[in-house]
């Protein structure tokens, strides 16, 4: 049995952080903001609203759109670097406040490449009939570790949860190939500072993510057999609307082809993919046997790269 997506669902905070309240807080214009990086605005978490809140929520309407209960979970998979303990993890605490008594639970760290190295993961269990259904998140409120002070980072990021159910799928759907990796050398451009803050040397992660995101993108296309004229929809990182476009590019597909969230809900690390997928189906831009290619990049350096072929 292959691996495949059986439900969605996904959680923002309320508060909108625009470019104009930006250019309040720091010396900083919306015109900068959208050209160099395609942001108009993001959602930011409250004070008390942590990693686990966003991704209760998230799982919870996942199973419930996956037509699921939480008793029938066997696995809870959460991509995160931002939870507010490293034990109990996420993943235990969402597993209990769902009910999920019959449910493994874990906290995996991949950045923002996290959501792909945690369906990867999920689909092993599934495809070896371990497991049955397992819910993956992506949630992440880098807010809480974002330097305000420190202009060429704090307005990329915001907040924000995604969640899918993946099980057992037949009719050739599913997850068809993946690509993933690392490159530690490149650690030092993105990491936690010593004050705990996310330090960033914007300019050689472009360089990375330009490279990487393409070169996983071009492997994974490989290893599935799809041809990129096959491809129905590129929903990359939702980093840099640059280095997505650039991604699209190296692919040759048309812009209705890439799927974009980028402008309302800036870099939310694990979250993004899922969020951008979530938002993908709920505009009804997926069909039964779509083929779509997933790919991001993010500290470590990681990178993952998925194609899925849409559909239970
Ligand atoms: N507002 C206004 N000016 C800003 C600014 C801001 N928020 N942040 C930086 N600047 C200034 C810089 O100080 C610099 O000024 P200078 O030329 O006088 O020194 C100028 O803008 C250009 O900075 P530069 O670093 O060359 O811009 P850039 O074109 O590389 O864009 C990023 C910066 C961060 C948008 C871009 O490098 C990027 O997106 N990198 C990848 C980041 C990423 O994807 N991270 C996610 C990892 S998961």
């Amino acid at each position: 049995m292959n691996a495949g997506i059986l439900g969605v669902g996904k959680y923002v905070p309320e508060r909108v952080l625009t470019n104009a309240d930006l250019e309040k807080m720091m010396d900083t214009s919306d015109e900068w903001i959208r050209t160099r990086t395609g942001i108009q605005e993001r959602r930011i978490a409250r004070e008390d609203e942590y990693v686990h809140d966003m991704a209760y929520e998230a799982a919870k309407a996942a199973i419930e759109n996956a037509g699921l209960t939480p008793e029938d979970i066997d696995l809870f998979i959460v991509a995160t670097v931002t939870q507010e303990s490293n034990f109990p993890s996420v993943g235990n605490i969402i597993q209990d406040r769902l009910g999920a008594k019959n449910a493994a639970a874990m906290d995996l760290g991949a950045a923002c490449a996290g959501f792909t190295y945690g369906t990867v993961t999920a689909a092993q269990f599934i495809q070896t009939g371990a497991y049955k259904n397992i819910v993956v998140i992506g949630a992440d409120k880098l807010s809480k570790i974002t330097d305000w002070e420190d202009r060429s980072t704090a307005v990329l990021f915001g907040d924000g949860a995604g969640a899918i159910v993946m099980g057992p799928v037949s009719d050739g759907r599913g997850l068809l190939a993946f690509d993933l990796g690392s490159d530690g050398s490149g650690g030092k451009h993105l990491n936690l500072n010593e004050k705990r803050k996310l330090y960033m040397n914007g300019r050689e992660v472009f360089r990375f993510a330009v490279r990487q995101m393409g070169d996983a993108s071009l492997r994974v296309l490989e290893k599935s057999g799809i041809a990129k004229d096959d491809l129905d929809l590129l929903i990359p990182h939702q980093a840099n609307i640059r280095i997505m476009e650039a991604s699209r590019e190296r692919l040759e597909l048309p812009e209705e082809k890439l799927m974009k969230t980028v402008h309302k809900y800036g870099n939310t690390s694990a979250s993004s993919i899922v969020l951008a997928l979530v938002d993908a189906v709920e505009e009804g831009r997926i069909n039964d046997d779509d083929n779509l290619l997933l790919v991001g990049f993010g500290a470590g350096l990681t990178w993952g790269a998925l194609v899925i072929k849409w559909g239970k």
